[in-house]
């Protein structure tokens, strides 16, 4: 079998071209969505990112503004900034790029969010509504991989999903989100013994492991469907995921590629996320 590739680019910029159309009207009514985006310190990574991000928000007429901060600010002149985005009224969405400096405590940044602006998902709020299935802002990579299943109509009821990968931003909530569609979810991680046994009963295989060619081929059942989550860059500067993409299509029924696969749906997602707050999280 040859896999029928998931294209997350493509499907990025159809949802993209529709949420052109609300932003629209959104403005007809005075609203104008504005994002704020929080960086601190000169880390190469995660300028790319805050710049994929300010780029999609500009194509899709949404507004944003970048405040960059030195890797020396405090811890509370940091959740002061929050204070303040918070009661901005034209803000609608607040996203503070991820890892900060280990002097700064990420969790208190993220619980000082307000979770009507929360457009990351990451608040204790937003993860305890997505849990028990209620309306709220879904993490962008986790919404996104649903989304790109959903487009292809691949079933999650009554399938076994396998995420491998534990953290909060992919796995742990890619499993819920996999759970609140009736999957039968196992989470699998770094201490799993005998990985395989697992990732071979995979009907969803998620992979968010963060290293190259992590799995094969012979790590996956025929006809599954392999999301693969990972972005690495090689020593020549090309970017590749978790899974050995070449092998793992002749036995895949569904395949993610990188790039152009998971990466372009998770800020998608956050354009989505920021249109729903500007329009109001209860709407
Ligand atoms: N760092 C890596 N991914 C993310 C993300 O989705 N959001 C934020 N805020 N930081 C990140």
């Amino acid at each position: 079998m040859t896999a029928e590739i998931i294209n997350g680019k493509a499907l990025a910029d159809e949802l993209r071209n529709e949420m052109k159309v609300e932003v629209e009207e959104l403005k007809k009514q005075g609203i104008y969505p504005h994002l704020t985006v929080v960086l601190v310190g000169d880390n190469p990574a995660s300028k790319s990112y805050v710049n994929g991000k300010e780029k999609a928000c500009r194509e899709t007429g949404i507004s944003s503004d970048l405040i960059e901060l030195p890797t020396s600010i405090t811890e509370e002149e940091l959740l002061a900034l929050i204070e303040r985005l918070n009661q901005d009224s034209a803000v609608h969405g607040i996203l503070v790029q991820l890892p900060l400096p280990t002097h700064i405590r990420e969790q208190q940044i993220i619980e000082t969010i307000h979770p009507n602006k929360d457009v990351d998902g990451f608040h204790p709020i937003s993860i305890g509504r997505m849990m028990a299935g209620m309306n709220t802002f879904l993490p962008c990579t986790p919404f996104g991989i649903v989304t790109m299943l959903q487009s292809k109509h691949i079933p999650m009821e009554g399938k076994h999903a396998v995420i491998i990968g534990r953290s909060n931003i992919v796995g742990k909530p890619v499993g819920q989100l996999l759970l609140n569609e009736n999957a039968t979810v196992t989470y699998c991680h770094s201490r799993t013994k005998d990985l395989q046994q697992f990732t071979k009963q995979a009907d969803i295989l998620i992979v968010a492991v963060g290293k190259p060619n992590a799995i094969h081929a012979n790590d996956i059942k025929e006809g599954a469907t392999v999301i693969d989550v990972g972005i690495n860059r090689l020593e020549d500067g090309s970017l590749t995921g978790d899974v050995d993409f070449e092998s793992a299509k002749e036995k895949a029924a569904f395949i993610t590629p990188v790039p152009r696969g998971v990466g372009p749906m998770t800020i998608t997602m956050l354009l989505k996320n920021t249109i729903k707050a500007a329009e109001g999280l209860e709407k």
